[in-house]
């Protein structure tokens, strides 16, 4: 397959706000789609710009008592830090407000109105008379002209639902000033739409679009296109029309040709032809992402003036639906609305790339952030069945294989298995059905899983001459999470990136004819992901915590190899599976759980299970436990090992010492006991929070 050369944008925000998590939905979605491209080897830029121009610009920086372009500035960089927080990576990120764009800009209008595609004519508007100037719908504020409710804004009544032009509201006022508006005339330039009408037909059913998309699009030209008002009187914040002192470009004119402008600074950045992905008749793609409030600009205005103006139609124009918050819309006063910020200061980045990846579908549909799913699909997907498969085997890799993956690969099958698996996954990350891709990723990652529990290689590391064979299936286990983190590679950069370190391998390309690592050293396991936990969400949600409720997380926290969920005291008692009374939060934090390391372990002669051990709690500190735990384990292989104790538990006197603590262990009994064994780079003294 010869590689594509695609460009791809996402919508520009607004330099008047900071990013939330509703943006956040689109940038996302438009990264996973532009790494997966890469990763596949296509050559694939993605722009983007902050959309510097308009009214609420202007009267913001006013409100600030600064100029435009420095509060534009200042927003660019919160923009893109945030961007670049969450992994967003934009080959080039420009503004409307540059060069480039009055250019470009100007450039396109001149054709236009040389194609006599341009009108004038003057229109009449309401007119703050104490600021001098023209107020947009949302500025003006008035008595609903059916239901009579006041304070209702520009065009809508949020009261009875009442549609009206802002010159019917009653009493009307000007948001910006208090004063009362007056009518005033101007002369305007618009943009003849209705001249495209029949080209926008072909177009909008040449599969370029969502079918949802091209329904509205019929409805639009079935009730008859009107002309484009294209310019705004002074005072305005953005680029004066050619010709036409005091008159501005409308915000939503120079905002799309702001992708091009950004894309002409890239290829001033990295040499690339403009025209190659701007004129007709070239061999290359270019694709907007979009939120569903945009459609009319990106799918009528939008193809309609690149054709006027001599330059290609997008190949596609991709919608997504709206991101609600626990069901409703974000919104301040329930804390719901959610900055980048506010999310990265609690939770972690590729936790939200993942959730909406497993939430994002290729239709317009609203896609809800629920809190519950959310943690309930990290921790049991990400955490609980992906890195958990690496978690799970690298420990005896490390142990007894010498961090050096076997020589041979002992599941053929199953590893083309998920060889195989790429094809379904590419097409919907193609085809921007990420639920789907990342539905097929975990059936595979629970395939890895089952594998692993039906060989149970902590049953076979009991025995020594099964070395090899240990080995193998840890290695394959090893080798399956290498696939599994190709795959997530578009949606988890920096998890693939760690996992890469680990594994000690080049950064993953799309897996078309990938072959097991073998006799292949690797690094050491470092946690690749960590749980969420429900105190972070609702610390930013602004929601108290609860009394009882301390910072302390659950045990499960701490990475226990593959081992049978039950947990029992193992001591010199009775080995009787009980099933525990519940306790309450506020009881278990009372346990002080720390890292130890086992220096010395010798057998208690004259007992069949317990096995004494002088644990080192760091800074000096050494503690002697017994525990039962002879059955499964060598005294001489638990030397230099960490583990976990219980180091509260008040010293108890027993036949042949005093036992101060407990170490924690779990199993049904016999060579099935596994000590708790924490993750490399846990050290002695570490209490487990
Ligand atoms: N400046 C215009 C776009 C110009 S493109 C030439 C604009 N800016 S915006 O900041 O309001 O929105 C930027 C993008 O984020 C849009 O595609 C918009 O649909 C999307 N979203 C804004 N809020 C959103 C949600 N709550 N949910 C999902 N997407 C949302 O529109
Ligand atoms: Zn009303």
């Amino acid at each position: 397959m010869s590689s594509r050369n695609i460009l791809v944008t996402s919508a520009l925000p607004y330099a008047n706000g900071p990013i939330h998590l509703g943006h956040l939905v689109e940038y996302i979605q438009t990264d996973i789609w532009v790494r997966f491209q890469k990763q596949c080897g296509n050559i694939c830029h993605y722009v983007c710009a902050d959309d510097a121009h308009g009214t609420a610009i202007m009267l913001k920086a006013q409100q600030e008592q600064i100029d435009p372009e420095q509060l534009i500035e200042q927003i660019a960089k919160d923009h893109q830090t945030d961007f670049s927080d969450f992994s967003v990576a934009f080959d080039h990120y420009h503004s409307t407000h540059s060069p480039e764009n009055r250019e470009l800009s100007e450039q396109i209008y001149r054709v236009l109105r040389e194609k006599d595609l341009i009108s004038t004519r003057t229109i009449s508007q309401l007119f703050d008379p104490e600021k001098n100037m023209f107020l947009p719908d949302r500025f003006i504020k008035g008595e609903c002209p059916q239901c009579g409710a006041a304070d209702q804004h520009g065009d809508n009544c949020e009261v009875c639902g009442a549609t009206y032009a802002p010159s019917d509201l009653k009493n009307p006022i000007s948001a910006v000033s208090g004063a009362t508006p007056v009518e005033k005339s101007s002369l305007h330039y618009f943009f003849k739409l209705p001249e495209f009408t029949s080209m926008l037909k072909e177009w909008a059913h040449a599969g370029h679009l969502q079918p949802e998309m091209a329904n509205k699009i019929d409805e639009w030209l079935t009730n008859g296109l009107e002309e484009w008002d294209i310019s705004r009187d002074a005072p305005y914040f953005g680029f004066e029309i050619p010709d036409a002192p005091g008159k501005y470009f409308y915000v939503w004119l120079d905002a799309p040709i702001g992708y091009m402008a950004s894309f002409r600074a890239l290829c001033e950045k990295q040499d690339l032809n403009f025209d190659d992905y701007w004129k007709p008749g070239q061999d290359t793609e270019l694709y907007h992402f979009i939120g569903k409030d945009i459609i009319n600009f990106h799918a009528l205005f939008w193809p309609s003036m690149l054709e006027g103006a001599g330059y290609k139609t997008p190949n596609g124009v991709f919608a997504h639906g709206f991101l609600t918050v626990d069901g409703q819309k974000m919104s301040k006063s329930r804390g719901t609305f959610i900055t980048a910020r506010k999310f990265l200061d609690h939770l972690q980045p590729e936790h939200l790339r993942y959730y909406f990846a497993a939430r994002l579908s290729n239709g317009v549909d609203d896609i809800d952030l629920s809190f519950d799913d959310f943690t309930q699909r990290i921790n049991s997907d990400l955490v609980g069945k992906v890195v958990n498969i690496a978690s799970r085997c690298s420990g005896f890799i490390k142990k007894r294989g010498d961090n050096t993956l076997s020589e041979q690969c002992c599941e053929p099958d199953l590893f083309q298995t998920f060889v195989n698996a790429q094809f379904e996954i590419a097409g919907a990350y193609e085809s921007r059905e990420y639920s789907k891709a990342m539905r097929k990723i975990m059936e595979l990652a629970d395939l890895a899983n089952q594998y692993i529990d039906e060989k149970k290689p902590w049953v076979i590391a009991k025995d020594q001459d099964r070395n090899q064979e240990l080995i193998e299936i840890c290695s394959m286990g090893i080798n399956l999470f290498r696939l599994l983190m190709a795959y997530l590679r578009p949606v988890l950069p920096k998890t693939a990136v760690a996992t890469e370190a680990f594994l000690n391998i080049d950064p993953q390309s799309w897996p078309t004819d990938a072959e097991p690592l073998l006799n292949h050293a690797i690094n050491n396991f470092n946690p690749l992901m960590t749980r969420v936990n429900k105190d972070d969400i609702d610390a930013m949600l602004g929601i108290e915590k609860e009394s009882t409720d301390t910072d302390q997380k659950p045990a499960d926290e701490i990475n226990v190899p593959a081992a049978p969920r039950s947990s029992k005291n193992i001591d010199d008692q009775d080995d009787a599976e009980t099933i525990a009374e519940q306790i309450d939060f506020k009881d278990f934090t009372k346990v002080d759980l720390r890292v130890v390391k086992i220096t010395k372990a010798e057998d208690v002669k004259g007992t069949k299970k317990l096995l004494k051990l002088t644990l080192d709690l760091g800074g000096n500190e050494t503690r002697q436990v017994f525990a039962g735990i002879k059955s499964a384990y060598n005294p001489e292989d638990l030397e230099g090992s960490l583990t976990v104790m219980v180091a509260n538990l008040k010293p108890r006197k027993m036949r042949f010492g005093v036992s101060e603590g407990m170490v924690l262990a779990a199993g049904p009994g016999g060579s099935d006991i596994f000590l708790l064994e924490p993750d490399e780079g846990a050290e002695p003294g570490m209490r487990i929070k």
